[in-house]
């Protein structure tokens, strides 16, 4: 008789000790999305990041892009709003709505559209724009904890959790050579 698969998860908290460990974190992330380019193509993928200034939301994004292949500047999107990436033939879009005062401008702006098919969006500060923004598949919130992070994730769709299992997994696995 052959075992069960284990029950997929949807949240798990990571200790991230030092920024290392976050971009360790965020070339997990990159994983799932690096083997998934058709479900990508077809849904897309939206990462919401939450967490006060200087939480680590940025970096996150930057380990992400760097492992999907980007290699230029990766600037926050603080003050553009949005800087966009094409990884493979993706778009990647990485938002940042700290500067948003009022959630109508995202309306204005039309960001609305890119999200979708063939795009991967990563989100700081969603909380600006509630209730306008499409559901995420995941959603990390970063604290400061002593020295480090800890970040907290919640997949909410079957696309999230397959992600944020595979993350989980890849960080848990020692690496070659250890032990
Ligand atoms: N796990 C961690 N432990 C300690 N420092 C971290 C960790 N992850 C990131 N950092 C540092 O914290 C800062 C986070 O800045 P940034 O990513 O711009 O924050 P945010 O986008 O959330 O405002 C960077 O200086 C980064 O090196
Ligand atoms: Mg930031």
């Amino acid at each position: 008789m052959s075992a069960l698969p284990p029950p997929l998860i949807d949240r798990a908290t990571l200790t991230l000790a030092d920024a290392s460990a976050t971009d360790a974190f965020g070339r997990a992330l990159a994983h799932w999305l690096a083997l998934n380019p058709a479900h990508l193509a077809q849904h897309g993928f939206t990462l919401w990041l939450s967490g006060d200034l200087g939480a680590g939301k940025t970096a996150l994004v930057r380990a992400l892009l760097r492992a999907l292949g980007v290699t230029g500047s990766v600037k926050s999107p603080t003050f553009t709003l949005l800087e966009p990436y094409v990884v493979s033939s993706l778009n990647f879009y990485h938002f940042d709505f700290y500067r948003f005062s009022e959630a109508a401008e995202f309306d204005f702006a039309g960001f609305r559209e890119l999200f979708g098919p063939g795009a991967i969006c990563a989100i700081e500060w969603p909380e600006r724009v509630a209730g306008r923004l499409p559901t995420p598949d995941l959603v990390v919130t970063l604290k400061v904890e002593d020295e480090g992070r800890l970040a907290q994730c919640q997949a909410a769709s079957e696309a999230g959790a397959r992600c944020l299992q595979q993350a989980v997994s890849t960080i848990q696995e020692p690496a070659a050579g250890d032990g």
